[in-house]
């Protein structure tokens, strides 16, 4: 399998998103080319949490599924690539891909020395991407990061450099700074510099919710591929209308809104532990709500339930009334 396809979809990592349930209903639609886990804490792993089954878990498509890492030391991570990829060895399951996590900035997280505090340091970093390899020989080994803590082009290809250097075999950039939330749009000026300056490939990630723009993150920006997160949340079919596999508009408008959202509330009842159940339901609502036009009162009603048969009966509840909120209508 090539390191990434021309023109590669990526589902992004997202913290109680990116799990099973979510793979599936994507897959279903065709796929994507890679999956990346949740992040995953390397400590917590190799200290054998009692939910790794379910972080690590690569289905259906373990081949394309990348495991994003992060810790605040080396060595944690380096031994939780190197006990990945003998566990994958042993059970004969493919690993699509190891990613360290240099992007997170999750106070907590960045506080403690992991996430975008990785970016302080490019020797480091680099050492680490070494490492990695190391552990994991033959797994392709990526870094998601961000634009570090100020704006500076080439303190950031120094960075990506390094990580190129010490064998990195794509980066995926977000090009936001590390204090940036969402309200600011990403700055993809910064995508193309280091897609540039490197030979690997540079994904790009932020914002892509469109054929437009996923265009634009490849011609204009000249990315190897574009990551999306929230966007296939609130449409997991979003990689099939990228692909142009579905160009037909009246893809989009067959696919029965209702019916995935049970499937997800299904899902998550078969392939999670129960203890994962009303926090996964009500990430992924949060997100999913945006396809209905009163979606605002189902999503606060759906964050304040506990229970996932409450929330199947608010959800079902929602097209009794409003039935035409099943499909999309053409805009
Ligand atoms: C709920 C949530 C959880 C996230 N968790 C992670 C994570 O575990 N690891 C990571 O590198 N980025 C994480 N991110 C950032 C996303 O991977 C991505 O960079 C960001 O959402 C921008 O992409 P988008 O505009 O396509 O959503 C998270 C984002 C969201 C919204």
């Amino acid at each position: 399998m090539p390191i990434l396809p021309a023109r590669a979809l990526l589902l992004a990592p997202m913290v109680e998103l990116s799990h099973r349930p979510l793979r599936e209903l994507i897959h279903s639609f065709g796929g994507c080319d890679r999956y990346y886990t949740e992040m995953t804490s390397a400590s917590g792993y190799l200290a054998r949490s009692p939910f790794d089954q379910w972080f690590m878990d690569s289905e259906p498509a373990p081949e394309k599924t990348v495991v994003q890492l992060f810790d605040s030391e080396l060595e944690p991570l380096a031994q939780a690539a190197a006990r990945l990829f003998e566990e994958r060895k042993a059970s004969d399951t493919p690993l699509g891909g190891i990613d360290a996590n240099f992007g997170c900035s999750a106070p907590l997280i960045e506080k403690a020395g992991g996430g975008v505090s990785w970016m302080k340091d490019a020797r480091r970093a680099a050492s680490l991407i070494a490492a990695l390899k190391a552990a994991a020989p033959g797994v392709p080994i990526s870094a998601k990061l961000r634009l570090g803590y100020e704006e500076s082009e080439a303190a950031l290809i120094e960075f990506c450099l390094a990580l190129e250097g010490a064998g990195a075999d794509y980066l995926v950039v977000h090009p936001r700074l590390k204090s940036e939330k969402f309200r600011r749009t990403g700055r993809w000026g910064y995508v193309r510099a280091v897609a540039e300056a490197l030979h690997i490939p540079v994904v790009g990630n932020g914002d892509v919710r469109s054929p437009d723009r996923f265009a634009a993150a490849m011609d204009e920006y000249g990315a190897a591929g574009a990551m999306i997160g929230r966007e296939a949340v609130r449409r997991p079919w979003i990689f099939a209308l990228l692909r142009g596999k579905e160009a037909n508009p009246s893809f989009e408008l067959a696919v029965d809104i209702e019916k995935i959202g049970l499937r997800m509330l299904s899902s998550i009842k078969t392939m999670l532990p129960l203890p994962f159940h009303s926090s996964r339901a009500r990430r992924f609502f949060y997100y999913y709500c945006d396809n209905l036009s009163f979606g605002h009162h189902l999503r606060y009603a759906i964050q304040n339930l506990r229970d996932l048969d409450e929330m199947e009966r608010q959800f079902r509840q929602y097209f009794m009334d409003v039935p035409a909120e099943r499909h999309k209508t053409e805009r």
